[in-house]
C-alpha cells in the first residue's frame, strides 16, 4: 500500500469516527466555551473529536506532523507528512442544533496538499480526494458545475469570528455578490461549502480571513473536481486560509474582479 493510500484510509477511518461523536451529541446539552471572540465558540465535542483523531494519528504514524483547530498534536519540522485537521467545522451550527457540520482532514507531502476527507455525519457524506486521483462522494466521482455565468450563479460565503471589530467584514463583498449572482448562501461550514463546490451544489465560494484547517481538505476537493482555488489576487495564499476563493473554475474571473481591492 502506497503512503498516501495508507493516509486516505487513516484519515477516512478517523473523521467517520469523529462524526460519529458529532451525531451521537447533536442535539444534547453541550459544554460550551469562547475563544477568539465571544462569537467564536467551542464545545467538549470539538475537543474530544480532535482528541480522538490526534490519538488515532500518533499510535498509527508517530512521525508525522499535526496541525489541529483546538490546539492537539505536535508540528513537528521536517516531517515529511502535515495532518491540518478542523475537528468540527461548523461549531456554531453544532451549538445550536442547526444540521449543517462536519469534520475536516486534510494531509500534506512535503508541503504539497495530497489527501482530504472531509464527512458530514448527519447526511452521511463522506468526501474525499487524493492529488492526482480525482475527487468522490461517498465512492463515486464528483465533478464541479458548468456554469458559466456570474448571474446565474449560486455562491456562499462566510463572516470572520472579528467582524464585530474589524473594518474588514466582508459586507461590501457580501452587497456586490448579492447583486451579481443569481443567490449567495450563507452556512457556517467552510469545508462543507468547499465540498458543494466541488459537487456542484454551489458554482462559487468566497470567504476572508479563514484558517488553514478550514481550507486544507477541501481545496483539494474542489481542484480535484475540477475546480479552481486561489486568493483573492489570484495567488497562492489561500492555502494559508487568507481571502480564499474557490470556484467551478468558469466564474473564478469573475469572482476575482468582484473581489479585486481586498487587502491582504
Ligand atoms: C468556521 C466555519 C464558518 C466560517 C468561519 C470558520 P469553525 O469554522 O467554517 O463557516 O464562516 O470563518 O471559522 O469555527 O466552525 O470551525
Ligand atoms: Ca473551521
Ligand atoms: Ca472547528
Amino acid at each position: 500500500m502506497s503512503d498516501q493510500t495508507e493516509v486516505l484510509a487513516l484519515a477516512t477511518r478517523l473523521a467517520k469516527a469523529a462524526g460519529e461523536i458529532q451525531r451521537d451529541r447533536y442535539e444534547t446539552p453541550l459544554e460550551i466555551q469562547t475563544k477568539s471572540a465571544d462569537v467564536d465558540l467551542v464545545t467538549e465535542v470539538d475537543k474530544a473529536c480532535e482528541a480522538l483523531i490526534v490519538a488515532g494519528i500518533e499510535a498509527a504514524r508517530p512521525s508525522d506532523a499535526i496541525l489541529a483547530e483546538e490546539g492537539g498534536g505536535t508540528d513537528r519540522a521536517g516531517a515529511t507528512w502535515r495532518w491540518i485537521i478542523d475537528p468540527l467545522d461548523g461549531t456554531t451550527n453544532f451549538a445550536h442544533s442547526y444540521p449543517r457540520f462536519c469534520v475536516s482532514i486534510g494531509v500534506q507531502c512535503e508541503g504539497e496538499a495530497s489527501v482530504g476527507v472531509v464527512y458530514d455525519p448527519l447526511m452521511d457524506e463522506l468526501y474525499t480526494a487524493t492529488r492526482g486521483g480525482g475527487a468522490f462522494r461517498n465512492g463515486s466521482a464528483i465533478a464541479v458545475s458548468v456554469e458559466e455565468k456570474l448571474g446565474r450563479g449560486l455562491m456562499a460565503t462566510g463572516f470572520a469570528y472579528d467582524r464585530r471589530r474589524s473594518e474588514q467584514d466582508n459586507v461590501q463583498e457580501f452587497r456586490k455578490f448579492l447583486k451579481a449572482a443569481r443567490a449567495v448562501r450563507r452556512d457556517g461550514s467552510a469545508a462543507l461549502d468547499l465540498c458543494y463546490v466541488a459537487c456542484g451544489r454551489l458554482d462559487g465560494y468566497w470567504e476572508l480571513k479563514l484558517s488553514p484547517w478550514d481550507v486544507a481538505a477541501g481545496c483539494l476537493i474542489v481542484e480535484e473536481a475540477g475546480g479552481r482555488t486561489s486568493d483573492t489576487r489570484g495567488g497562492d495564499e489561500h492555502w494559508s486560509g487568507l481571502h480564499l476563493v474557490a470556484s467551478n473554475g468558469h466564474l473564478h474571473d469573475a469572482m476575482l474582479e468582484v473581489l479585486d481591492g481586498v487587502t491582504f
